[in-house]
């Protein structure tokens, strides 16, 4: 420390406090943490602790290959075993670009010391020709329209420079701003700190109060272990299903549950979506607004306190307060954007779980991203094995197809993709899309991005790769869609099925070595998380923590 510059009494009897900050010039979400290191630092130094810096992997989600979530588990170790191995009384976390939130939150919460989550906090609205645009969501909507011929290159252009204007996560209520809300809500971050803009000064001064509230929880003692219960868990599953949540708060949530011995479940999950109305009115789910507006309305401070007594408001949160304490005084200053329990976006329908013969470990769709007419639907398959195959069959205009048939993609799960990536909103084949048609019935083992939208089954476990039966399935066969009834089936006796899984052939093992080798052996489907089975609480011993001599 004193090659640093440092005098002893700038760390002697003083808790030190680890700024874990997943920072990189490829991670163009998190472009602000280098001057919020500085901020946290200020807090820490001001309630009498001596922050350190430190950069943890920063799984930005545009350019990882071949999808961050293959390395979410890699953040998970990296979080874990750098508190473990490093002289840190307390950390301050930050993240926000989707797999960050869950990959520090998962390790952070196995490596037991106290901890706060400071939120990256969603960019501005985007804006071009006079339209708000929303990351993703419209990203999709108008390379739709681009293949159809509807758009030109100056537009693209355009839209690729209004699209994501300042520093900040994608901010439409996709995966990154569900997951800090989900963290926001699980009581890992200062009250509504999920919700404030990257660049508004509020955001500059949270982090300082990051700094000085994790001194005081280093001093409290206050461990993820007395924050992250059963009653939290469900607490973020509620918010979650009411924010219109990312299908991949499905994965995440009960990854992080997990971590903390909760043994959250999908069908948990499904019940909580089916009682629980979707309030926040942003895109995709909701039909008008972004996260900027959210942020205006009241936050998600707002939305927590329109959920009342929904939630368990006795938790205790980092913030040393009971969720009650932390809403007191929560107002919604518009109520088209964070609606009342009596006028929701939808009554139910964040997210649903399917089981059936093609999905027996479950699947999941987002009913209110997609067209209530697939909500009971039957129609032929047609199935790729490889996203290739399948691009150059949707470009193909004259692709036999209607717009009943079901496209299927699979080997795109946990081990077929690897790393489940978000190809579940397949295209539209050009040959529909120029008749009209934008949504049709697609299925799936991979996942989406939080800022898709359509009629889109994912999340199918057992993954095909692994001879699940959507491994079985064949063009031609028929498809059923029972949302009410939360079944999806394929219309295969179950002789013939039989027949097909013992024709069915193994892939050869593709990794040899490295990340994708052990990967490999040890990921779990996506009904279980995605987590490593040897970093799941319960499995063995608690990690040794190493001696000091
Ligand atoms: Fe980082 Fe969307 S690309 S949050």
């Amino acid at each position: 420390m004193m090659q640093l510059g440092y005098a002893e009494e700038d760390f002697r009897d003083r808790p030190v406090i680890g700024i874990l900050s997943t920072w990189s010039e490829l991670n163009t979400c998190h472009s602000h943490f280098p001057e919020r290191v500085k901020d946290v630092k200020r807090g820490v130094l001001q309630a009498g602790g001596f922050g350190v810096e430190m950069p943890a992997l920063s799984v930005d989600e545009s350019f990882t290959k071949p999808t961050s979530m293959l390395y979410r588990n890699m953040l998970a170790m990296e979080t874990e075993e750098m508190i473990r191995s490093h002289p840190l009384d307390g950390v301050v976390l930050m993240g926000g670009c989707d797999k960050t939130t869950p990959g520090l939150v998962m390790g952070a919460i196995s490596a037991g010391v106290p901890m706060i989550y400071l939120p990256a906090g969603p960019m501005l609205r985007g804006n071009y020709a006079g339209k708000v645009l929303g990351s993703g969501s419209d990203a999709w909507k108008y390379w739709d329209e681009r293949r159809a011929g509807n758009f030109s290159d100056e537009d693209w252009l355009g839209v690729q420079g209004g699209i994501a204007r300042s520093a900040g996560t994608c901010m439409t209520m996709g995966t990154a701003a569900t997951m800090m809300s989900i963290a926001d809500a699980m009581g890992l971050t200062l009250p509504g700190a999920s919700s404030i803009p990257a660049v508004d000064a509020n955001h500059q001064r949270m982090a300082a109060a990051c700094g000085r509230r994790i001194v005081e929880m280093v001093w409290d003692d206050l461990t993820p272990g007395k924050i992250v219960t059963p009653q939290a868990c469900r607490n973020a599953a509620i918010v979650a299903m009411a924010t219109g949540c990312s299908t991949n708060a499905v994965v995440h949530l009960i990854a992080m549950a997990r971590r903390a011995g909760v043994a959250m479940t999908l069908d948990d999950l499904d019940a909580l979506g089916r009682v629980t109305p979707l309030i926040a009115n942003v895109r995709p789910s909701g039909k008008d607004y972004l996260m900027e507006d959210f942020y205006y309305a009241g936050g998600l401070r707002a939305l927590m306190k329109q959920l009342g007594d929904r939630l368990d408001l006795g938790v205790l949160t980092v913030s040393g307060q009971t969720l009650a304490e932390t809403l007191d005084g929560a107002e919604v200053y518009n109520d088209d954007v964070i609606r009342p329990l009596s006028n929701p976006v939808y009554a139910e329908g964040s997210l649903a779980v399917l089981r059936g013969n093609l999905c027996p470990d479950g699947a999941v769709i987002k009913p209110a991203a997609c067209d209530p007419k697939f909500y009971m639907h039957e129609g032929p398959a047609l199935v790729f094995d490889s996203y290739p195959e399948m691009k150059k069959a949707v470009d193909d205009e004259s692709l036999a197809i209607t717009p009943d048939t079901v496209m299927v993609l699979r080997n795109a799960g946990p081990l077929g993709g690897p790393g489940m990536p978000e190809w579940g909103m397949l295209p539209i084949p050009k040959a529909l899309i120029k008749q009209g048609y934008r949504d049709m019935l697609r299925i799936s083992d991979a996942r989406m991005s939080g800022t898709s939208y359509g009629a889109c089954v994912l999340h199918v476990a057992p993954e095909s790769y692994v001879g699940g039966p959507l491994a079985l399935l064949q063009t031609g066969d028929m498809i059923r869609l029972d949302l009410p009834n939360r079944r999806l089936d394929m219309l295969v006796d179950d002789a013939e099925l039989a027949r097909r899984k013992a024709a069915w052939v193994a892939p050869e093992p593709r990794f040899e070595r490295g990340w994708g080798w052990m990967f490999s052996r040890h990921v779990t489907q996506a009904d279980q998380g995605c987590d490593f089975d040897f970093l799941q609480t319960g499995f063995g011993k608690s990690a040794a923590e190493p001696d000091i001599f």
